[in-house]
């Protein structure tokens, strides 16, 4: 089974359940670093960072770690940007409006402990509809809250020639996600510093195939050459930042942390290009 299918199967089930089915299904990956957001990655406060959101449902995930199944990213008090396979059938079971709990919680540092920070209730979700499933071209989606967010909340988002998407750049990546490769859910918001690697490493890795294909227009690699630093599953839909811009989503891979397969993210300047957004 291909790892993108062993995703969406881990995402669609409550999170107990997944960390045993993944756990199970991990067999044919390589393992990876044991101390490896986010692999390899160090814990942060949600209000250093209050840009970085959960998207949660507890109906369909569970209520143990507040619902929380995909990360988002605030880029207006009332605008979150997320992956589009987070809101696909596969994950939600349907379409995301019949998802009558979905959520966005920020400010929130600790899903399972933590009542601060708000629950905001979508207003309404935009799904690209280029997205394509099989290479994952285009793997991003716009919510819209029902109430705005706290003034600063948002980030900017780096547009075409910015340099934060300079290559060998520093770039730091937020999740809830897997820390270990082997579904271990992050109850704490962590990050994990990466870089912005050549195309050519991620066109290597990913040629075409059943995990999907790297297209450098509107896909961005980071991560680590020698591996260990990376996202995981449970992180996509989140942030990818530097110098203080936001220049991806996290998307997809082949595993997490493993040398030779970086992460691929949504390249930003390629969502504000196809929705016509200016910079503001
Ligand atoms: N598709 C995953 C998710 O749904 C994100 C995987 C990112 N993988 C990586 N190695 N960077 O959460």
């Amino acid at each position: 089974m291909s790892m993108r299918r062993r995703l969406v199967r881990v995402l669609a089930r409550p999170l107990v359940l997944a960390a045993a089915v993944s756990a199970l299904s991990a067999g044919s990956t390589a393992p990876v670093a044991a101390d490896s957001v986010v692999i390899g990655g160090f814990p942060v406060e949600a209000s250093d960072s209050p840009w970085t959101v959960a998207l949660s449902s507890r109906d369909r995930f569970g209520g143990t770690r507040a619902g929380q199944f995909c990360g988002g990213v605030a880029v207006g008090h009332s605008t979150v940007l997320t992956a589009a396979h987070c809101l696909g059938k596969e994950v939600l079971g349907g379409p995301p409006e019949r998802v009558s709990d979905l959520r966005v919680i920020a400010g929130r540092t600790n899903l399972l402990s933590g009542r601060d920070g708000l629950e905001v209730a979508v207003r309404e979700t935009w799904v690209n509809p280029a997205y394509d499933g099989v290479s994952n071209v285009g793997d991003f989606a716009v919510i819209t809250l029902a109430q705005p967010l706290p003034a600063g909340s948002a980030i900017a988002m780096a547009a075409d020639g910015d340099p934060a998407y300079a290559v060998g750049g520093g770039a730091t990546v937020y999740g809830w996600g897997d820390t270990s490769g082997a579904g271990e859910y992050s109850n704490s918001l962590r990050a994990a510093r990466v870089r912005v690697l050549p195309d050519a490493l991620c066109e290597d890795a990913y040629p075409g195939g059943a995990d999907g294909t790297y297209d450098a227009r509107s896909m961005l690699c980071a991560g680590e050459v020698q591996g260990g630093r990376d996202a995981c599953q449970g992180d996509s839909g989140g942030p990818l930042v530097a110098q203080g811009r936001l220049i991806g989503l996290v998307s997809w891979g082949i595993g997490c942390g493993r040398a030779g397969n970086p992460g691929v993210y949504v390249r930003v300047s390629d969502i504000i290009r196809t929705l016509g957004w200016t910079r503001g």
